[in-house]
């Protein structure tokens, strides 16, 4: 018997650290990459791309601004695969982590795309768009390239429907695209938005340009910025009165 006694306090701690793990799994070591940063830029003349916010631009997705939004938004919130939470080891809030469930130019093996939609986001959270899963499908097939794009929008443009609705889907709609959304902050259309602003409109203005006033916790989207044209999209829409 004396013997068996340290297999079983082995077998209780083996048994603990299972039940645990959901709490402490251990965060993926963080290496650095080595793929290079691709950065993309419009075609001078405007031919030839897609339009991404009105704007054209190369046919190339860009990671920065159309893949990680989505999946920061839509899987990178606190309690899930946030840096913080990375729940079953998976963090979806850059392209390091992201490329753990990503495999270039096969979306059948890439578990972080397949996903989607057959589990993941759960059912009570907001899902992603048809459009969303193609632009993702679309950045998988080329290659799933860090490419980065810099103040590509159109900041002639900021009505709701030319620039807003879409800004707001893809970088906030994951945690405020559905009632009651995180904190109580829903901006899941137009009416709802507006009104929020109106009534907290230093605090959006600080949360989105990641002002150093507001803790860590409060800056928007959470992990990541988004791109200054983008931001001056959203502020040009508030500073005009909310254009549809
Ligand atoms: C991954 C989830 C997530 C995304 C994406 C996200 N938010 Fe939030 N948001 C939160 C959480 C959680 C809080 C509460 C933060 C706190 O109080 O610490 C919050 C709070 C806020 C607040 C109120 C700040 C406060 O102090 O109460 C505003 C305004 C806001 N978000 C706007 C946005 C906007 C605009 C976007 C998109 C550009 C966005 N959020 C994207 C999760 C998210």
């Amino acid at each position: 018997m004396k013997k068996l006694i340290p297999h079983i306090i082995f077998f209780i701690l083996v048994s603990f650290s299972f039940i645990s793990c959901k709490h402490d799994i251990i965060n993926p070591t963080l290496t650095t990459t080595t793929d290079t940063i691709v950065v993309v830029t419009p075609p001078a003349n405007g031919g030839g791309g897609t339009t991404n916010g009105g704007v054209t631009v190369s046919d190339t997705v860009c990671f920065n601004t159309e893949v990680l939004p989505l999946y920061v938004s839509y899987c990178g919130s606190s309690g899930c695969h946030d840096v913080n939470s990375h729940r079953s080891g998976v963090i979806t809030v850059d392209y390091t982590n992201l490329k753990n469930g990503i495999k270039a130019k096969s979306p059948n093996n890439s578990s972080y795309y397949t996903i989607i939609g057959n589990g993941m986001p759960p059912r009570s959270s907001p899902q992603m768009t048809s459009a969303h899963t193609a632009t993702i499908l679309k950045w998988i097939n080329q290659g799933a390239l860090n490419t980065n794009c810099n103040n590509v929008c159109d900041t002639t443009k900021f009505t709701y429907a030319n620039a807003v609705q879409t800004i707001l889907a893809d970088n906030c709609g994951g945690c405020h695209g559905s009632k009651p959304g995180s904190a109580n902050v829903y901006l899941g259309d137009y009416a709802s938005a507006k009104a929020y602003i109106t009534t907290n409109k230093t605090l959006f203005i600080n949360a989105i340009t990641h002002s150093t006033t507001l803790v860590a916790s409060q800056r928007m989207p959470p992990s990541t910025k988004m791109v200054d044209c983008k931001i001056a999209q959203l502020q040009k829409w508030i500073a005009n009165g909310y254009p549809q």
